[in-house]
């Protein structure tokens, strides 16, 4: 057969319908080796369609015969053409696909989404037709955004949220879901960075741990505690998509020990949310982003002037706004920035093309990645990162 790509099969079970993206490669179908993947955890009832990701529209019988392994064999295949009116009049056989490519209409919640990298979302969202609510600490900037975009024509609705605090969290799912009815994109997006640059962990204070934990992750995991559980009793499809970072989300730097050991944590959730997903047939896909692939152009720098009361230090004063843009242009050195525009398109792309890891090729993420992996796969000590 001549077709090696993505393939996206559906699965009829005894219990529910599974879609998953998968591979073809030199005519055999490539199983991904998770014993919870859904292709072979269930039992299969029959394969009912196979969708061809470039090109061809459907199945052949040629691709299913050349499917490796005894599970499938015993399966009708059968091929079926899209029904009249699309595949929302026909449920039995609905897409349940893992990509949602039309966001016009769905309901976003993106939590920090008044500034930087969560406004760049709510933005695209909105101007796709998404009804986008912003989640942010800072009720100042929520209206700044609001009437930004009301400017432009595009209504959006806003509510002042501490995601560190799950009251704060619970009571905006409350109100989302009885004004909207469901959720479908959820971006755990809000974050913080702690003024700890060239600092050894031994000096820091705690409050700057307890802060940067609060927000960065105990604020991820207060969204999808507050979120999750409704999504998935609504049983649409639906997108969770946490805020990692490269520093400590793939690789630590040495500077930043708080701020990168909080975006590991985010990264690994994030895996254990998709994984668990996967186990129950979810619905639901979660996807982990990481900004980039310079420092993005936000207020990542000036975090402190929204840190709650709970964890600010005694007699500390507040540290002067710092423009990034300005920083970079007196700089002197090379110091690239992306503008959270960028990142926007490149996150509404990876949750349209289905994809775990939201990561820009371009940087320095690779070859960190390469080096810490060779590392441990290779039992030798970590060098300093350049
Ligand atoms: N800027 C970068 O280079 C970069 C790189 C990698 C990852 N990130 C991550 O991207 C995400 C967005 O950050 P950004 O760079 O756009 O920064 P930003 O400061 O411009 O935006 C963060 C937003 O989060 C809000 N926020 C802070 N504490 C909150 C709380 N307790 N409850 C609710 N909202 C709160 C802020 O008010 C702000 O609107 C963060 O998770 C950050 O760690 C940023």
């Amino acid at each position: 057969m001549g077709f090696d790509g993505d393939v996206l099969l559906t699965l009829l079970t005894w219990e529910r319908d599974y879609s998953s993206l998968t591979r073809i490669e030199d005519g055999q179908i490539i199983l991904r080796e998770s014993p919870y993947d859904p292709l072979v955890d269930v039992p299969v009832k029959r394969l009912i369609r196979m969708e061809l990701a470039e090109g061809a529209s459907t199945t052949s019988g040629e691709v299913l015969r050349s499917v490796p392994g005894d599970w499938l064999r015993p399966f009708l295949v059968q091929r079926y053409d899209e029904p009249p009116g699309g595949y929302r009049d026909f449920p039995r056989l609905g897409r349940g696909s893992p990509r949602m490519r039309d966001f016009s209409g769905k309901v976003a919640v993106v939590t920090g989404g008044a500034s930087g990298v969560g406004r760049a979302i709510v933005t695209q969202l909105a101007s796709e037709g998404s009804r986008v609510v912003i989640a942010d600490i800072n009720a100042e900037s929520i209206g700044k955004t609001r009437n930004e975009l009301a400017d432009r024509g595009l209504t959006i609705d806003g509510m002042e949220v501490d995601v560190t605090r799950a009251e704060s969290v619970n009571a905006l799912a409350q109100r989302v879901f009885a004004t909207y009815g469901n959720v479908h994109l959820l971006f755990n997006n809000a974050g913080v960075g702690v003024k700890e640059a060239k600092r050894r962990i031994w000096t820091l204070p705690e409050q700057d741990w307890q802060w940067a934990f609060a927000v960065n992750v105990i604020g991820v995991t207060n969204g999808i505690r507050a979120f999750v559980p409704t999504m998935l009793e609504r049983g649409e499809e639906g997108h969770v998509i946490n805020t990692s970072s490269g520093n400590g989300g793939i690789a630590s730097l040495p500077t930043t020990p708080i701020y990168a050991s909080t975006k590991a944590a985010v990264t690994s959730l994030t895996e254990v949310l998709r994984y668990q997903f996967l186990m129950d047939g979810a619905k639901l896909q979660a996807h982990v982003l990481f900004p980039g692939p310079h420092l993005v152009n936000t207020n990542i720098l000036n975090s402190d002037l929204n840190r709650p009361d709970a964890f600010r230090i005694e007699g500390q004063a507040q540290a002067a706004y710092i423009d990034m843009k300005a920083l970079a242009d007196s700089s002197g050195v090379e110091f690239k920035l992306t503008e959270p525009e960028e990142v926007a398109n490149m996150v509404i792309e990876g949750i349209r093309n289905g994809r775990f890891w939201i990561l820009s090729k371009l940087g320095k993420s690779d070859e960190r990645l390469r080096t810490r992996t060779r590392s441990i796969l290779e039992r030798e000590n970590p060098e300093l990162p350049q």
